[in-house]
């Protein structure tokens, strides 16, 4: 399977189940620039998968994880999301609350794998930042997914253009990664190895 193109595929077909379109038409409609980053981060999530080993039956579930991440973000004003400048503090917890709002957007869904739940509500836990990564319910529930899909999702933040700030080329992604990364290092090396993406319209 080549990086790009076939993996593109990949998540596209997850986008086709219904209950993850339904989600994903929930945070288009929301912000536009947070549904194109749950793309892009579903697509790393499953070429960081591949190349980090893991087996191929993983990578449709990568893609959803990686696509679902910032659902929680559905319950963040846009105007925040956007927002060109530093985050007042009432806003940056509102901000902070968005994984967990994921995660309680998608636990009483029975469609929802588990993987999904950890990946929403976990997503930033490297960061050390106040988010739980301990929620009883998950329990039992393997991180490895979830921790590439963090990766992915920095990753994706650094190296894309948003509206409040310019996209990093990779190396320099890298390197702040390096500094910064806190989670598997394997995964970080397994990062080194991405290449750009083709331009998502
Ligand atoms: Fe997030
Ligand atoms: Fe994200």
């Amino acid at each position: 399977m080549s990086l790009n193109n076939d993996v593109s595929e990949v998540v596209r077909h997850a986008t086709h189940t219904p209950w993850v379109a339904e989600n994903l038409w929930l945070l288009y409609r929301h912000d536009v620039d947070t549904y194109r980053h749950s793309c892009r981060v579903g697509i790393r999530s499953v070429e960081l998968g591949i190349l980090d080993g893991v087996e191929k039956q993983t990578y449709a579930l990568l893609a959803v994880c990686g696509l679902l991440h910032d659902i929680g973000k559905t319950s963040v004003p846009s105007k925040y999301l956007n927002k060109n400048g530093p985050l007042t503090p009432d806003e940056q917890e509102v901000m902070d609350r968005h994984p967990l709002r994921g995660f309680m957007l998608l636990k009483s869904d029975h469609r929802v794998p588990p993987e999904v739940l950890r990946s929403v509500v976990s997503h930033h836990t490297w960061q050390r930042r106040r988010y739980p990564d301990n929620v009883p319910a998950l329990a039992g529930i393997s991180r490895e997914i979830a921790q590439i899909v963090a990766l992915a999702d920095s990753y994706d933040a650094l190296t894309s253009e948003r509206a409040y700030k310019k996209a990093l080329p990779h190396e320099k992604a890298i390197d702040i990664l390096r500094a910064q990364y806190t989670g598997e290092p394997r995964l970080l090396e397994r990062a080194e190895r991405l290449e750009p993406l083709v331009k998502m319209h």
